[in-house]
């Protein structure tokens, strides 16, 4: 792409009113539409910068399902099973699913509701999965969904700020029909928290696979809570700051290229036969307590943000009980910190990493 000042404009306008619709979204007048798409230079020129970075954030939360022996693919293998990828924009979504699923899905279902996206999204899916599309036969499917669809796996991204009641309504019903729901949303307080709050409506139906430790009540919607958020932050490929454009884009916006904060939800059915192993109110088999954001570190100790069945509180890590754990909190970006602890008030007395 070669990249003119009114491309750099366009770029920064795109991203006033992403902001724009995170901020008001928290109003209940919500549903604003900043991303009608203008052009096909839009698109290339948001999937060249965001949608990169919001691909960094899919690759994280990808990494950790692993680390966590998360949702695997069943539902992704077992024959006719469709994939959406839902406010698919350029299909970023898609893209790193289908880069990181173990085995392919048979259809995958590209949906946005301006028809532009859509056709760039299934172009850019064909050109990164060629021998896909082309030799397994992977069916890209751009239509309108069937009203009775029911996904192996939905997925959606940076789409919640831009709905209003009735859309997020559609969305919640779609993703009752699913086997899988992975959600992957800005690091924001508004955004996060409208995460949360998806959450509470899905988790009777879905165990909740990460980021929770737990099937309980999300602690971040606790009254004493209100200006916190659960969120974590993503590390980019170390390429990119030795990259010129990156170097520009990071200028010309304004934007911290260190800094990939995200939030993020995995939900998976319950087996109708099966009892759930980890009923909602309950701790999950894996248990334990995850850390969330950036602790703060101060002078030999950090105090952490953290969550698990019980709720959200702080907590206090001297530096001296791990200095590998606090090192890996110094730089937290990336890491999937989920610990097992004793705790005296808010002291932590011992740690083990889970
Ligand atoms: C900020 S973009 C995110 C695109 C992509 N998911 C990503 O993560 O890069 C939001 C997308 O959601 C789409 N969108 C907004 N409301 C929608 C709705 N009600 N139904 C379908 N798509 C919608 C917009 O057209 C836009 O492409």
């Amino acid at each position: 792409v070669n990249w003119t000042a009114q491309d750099w404009e366009r770029l920064a306008e795109l991203r006033e009113r992403f902001l724009e619709a995170d901020a008001q979204s928290d109003t209940p007048e919500a549903g604003l539409a900043p991303s009608d798409w203008r052009s096909a230079r839009d698109l290339a020129l948001y999937d060249a910068t965001f949608a990169q970075r919001i691909g960094w954030k899919w690759d994280a939360v990808f990494r950790e399902l692993r680390l966590r022996g998360g949702l695997g693919s069943p539902a992704a293998a077992a024959p006719g099973v469709v994939v959406v990828d839902w406010g698919c924009g350029t299909g970023i979504a898609a893209r790193r699913y289908l880069a990181s699923a173990p085995s392919p899905p048979a259809r995958l279902h590209l949906w946005d509701r301006s028809a532009a996206a859509r056709a760039f999204a299934a172009e850019c899916v064909r050109a990164e999965q060629p021998s896909l599309a082309n030799e397994a036969g992977l069916a890209i499917e751009t239509g309108p969904l069937p009203a009775d669809l029911a996904p192996g796996c939905l997925l959606a991204s940076h789409v919640l700020g831009e709905l209003g009641p009735g859309e997020l309504d559609e969305l919640l019903a779609l993703a009752r029909r699913s086997e899988q729901v992975l959600l992957v949303e800005p690091g924001s307080r508004s955004a996060s928290r409208r995460l949360s709050t998806v959450r509470e409506e899905l988790r009777g139906e879905f165990e909740v696979v990460a980021p929770c430790t737990h099937q309980a009540a999300c602690g971040m919607l606790a009254p004493e809570q209100s200006t916190n958020w659960c969120h974590f932050f993503a590390r980019p490929p170390s390429e990119v700051f030795q990259d010129a454009h990156w170097a520009r884009f990071s200028r010309a916006l304004g934007i911290d290229l260190r800094s990939l904060p995200y939030s993020f939800l995995a939900l998976r059915r319950q087996p109708s036969s099966a009892p759930s192993s980890s009923p909602p109110g309950s701790a999950t088999a894996g248990g334990g307590v995850r850390i969330l954001g950036r602790p703060r570190i101060l002078k030999g100790h950090a105090l952490l943000d953290a969550c698990d069945a019980t709720g959200v509180r702080e907590l206090a890590l001297l530096q001296r009980l791990d200095r590998g754990l606090f090192r890996r909190l110094e730089d937290s970006a990336g890491e999937v910190v989920v610990l097992s602890l004793e705790v005296e008030g808010k002291r932590i007395r011992s740690v083990r990493n889970l």
